[in-house]
């Protein structure tokens, strides 16, 4: 018998978090209920599908015993409950705890006696305690700390990446109390191969995520900036960030590009935003963080109108294809994406747009050659390997003079002096 055996966890949300700490957990032996209101998602994890497109875990799925269901009765038979609802914000940026509260309303009434409570889902600090337990407390009757344990553990995952997946992340965690802390720490040490380090309090734990993000979402954000600037001052940004990788300390490379996308980065940073404006301080570099970052998709329209210009085109009723609509290579997820943006400044500007994703095929062109077909520009907004294998000749031979390219992911120099209007972003 494994070594975990005999304990049962439930997952309440089942998507590009939940399902892959689920199968996880299944595999080192725990009883795994999933719990998702999405009854289609439900159904095809009934039937052992993936609901989203990722090979590895498709390939897992087809062995998968995880008991799915939309019925949130089952959580009375589980140890452990963790909670991987999405973290939106609405249109006005205003973070979304729609998910998270619909969740924890839904779970209170079955909460059980020694249960462990875990929120996975990205919050700004004050989140578990203040939202989560008092929901918990208010519909089962249970007090937090004594009847049954809670602890934040936020999730890092980084779908589509081969080397860094849910089994090897290290892991920080936040405990109400010391038994939840002890409790998680335990759990997540019999799951994964990773440290998993305990913080101090619920709050610290929730504050590393949303530092995290707001990390990488300023640094994208000051690179962006130079990119837009460098366009104007004929220095290639790619060259400089590699030559500025060659310090071997305090540097850190990031990259320029058509917008920043997923369900992370352009969102959790306006959880701390908003926590602190709510507690007396403006984030000013955050924000402008989060302005420059948004203004990428219309940036990168811009390159092409001056590109198609270069050729006597106009973009009012020019042809243009859009490649790419997930936010980021090799996976379908679209969330945030800016591909979007560009869509649509492209249909505001007067522009007829196409587009095509091999990963998202309900959603666009049926084939690439479909979606080139009559376009005078291109414009790169996912760096999938299928679109950085194309060549100019591929482009001239389909009549597209301007290529735009997004994600900086194509010979520039090939494409410059095969006669097209090649523009990167800051290249
Ligand atoms: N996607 C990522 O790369 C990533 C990485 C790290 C952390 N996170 C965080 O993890 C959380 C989940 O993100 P995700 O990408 O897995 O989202 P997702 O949209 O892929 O999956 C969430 C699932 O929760 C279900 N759901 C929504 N409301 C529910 C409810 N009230 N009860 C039960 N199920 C419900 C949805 O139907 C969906 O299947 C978010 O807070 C996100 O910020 C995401």
């Amino acid at each position: 018998m494994r070594q975990n055996d005999q304990k049962t966890l439930a997952v309440v949300g089942l998507g590009y978090v939940g399902l892959p700490l689920a199968l996880l957990a299944e595999r080192k032996g725990y009883r795994v209920i999933g719990i998702d209101i999405d009854k289609k998602k439900v159904e095809m994890i009934q039937n052992k599908q993936c609901p989203f497109v990722d090979s590895d875990l498709a390939k897992d799925m087809a062995e998968t015993r995880i008991e799915a269901t939309s019925d949130f009765l089952k959580v009375k038979d589980a140890d452990i409950i963790v909670i991987c609802v999405p973290t939106p914000v609405y249109e006005n940026h205003m973070p979304n705890l729609e998910p998270v509260e619909g969740a924890c309303i839904e779970i209170a009434p079955f909460l059980q006696k020694k249960q462990l409570v875990i929120l996975e889902s990205t919050v700004n600090p004050g989140i578990t305690e203040n939202v989560v337990m008092p929901i918990l407390e208010k519909g089962s009757g249970l007090k937090a700390g004594k009847d049954f344990m809670l602890a934040h553990c936020p999730e890092r995952i980084n779908p589509g990446d081969k080397k860094w997946t849910v089994k090897n992340i290290p892991r920080v965690v936040g405990g109400l109390d010391k038994k939840s802390l002890k409790r998680a720490v335990d759990f997540y040490r019999s799951i994964i191969s990773a440290e998993v380090k305990p913080m101090n309090s619920l709050k610290e734990a929730e504050a590393v995520k949303v530092v995290e993000n707001s990390f990488r979402d300023i640094n994208i954000a000051f690179v962006n900036e130079l990119a837009m600037s460098f366009s104007k001052l004929g220095i290639d940004i790619i060259d400089v960030i590699e030559g500025a990788s060659t310090k071997p300390f305090a540097f850190m490379t990031h990259y320029p590009g058509c917008g920043v996308g997923g369900h992370c980065i352009p969102v959790d940073p306006y959880y701390l935003i908003e926590y602190a404006r709510t507690n007396g301080f403006q984030h000013d570099f955050l924000s402008l963080a989060r302005k420059i970052n948004n203004q990428m998709p219309c940036f990168t329209v811009d390159q092409a109108i001056a590109s198609l210009n270069t050729k006597g085109v106009n973009i009012a009723g020019a042809k243009v294809a859009v490649l790419g609509l997930a936010y980021k290579p090799e996976i379908g997820d679209q969330r945030e994406s800016p591909a979007f943006e560009i869509v649509k400044i492209l249909k505001e500007k007067g522009a007829n747009v196409s587009v095509y994703d091999p990963f998202v095929p309900d959603q666009s062109a049926a084939s690439l050659d479909e979606a080139i077909e009559g376009s005078q520009a291109v414009i790169i907004a996912t760096a999938h390997k299928a679109f950085k294998k194309l060549t100019p000749d591929y482009f001239l031979n389909h009549k597209v003079s301007a290529v735009i390219d997004g994600r900086n992911c194509l010979p520039k120099e090939k494409f410059i002096r095969a006669g097209l209007a090649y523009r990167g972003i800051g290249r």
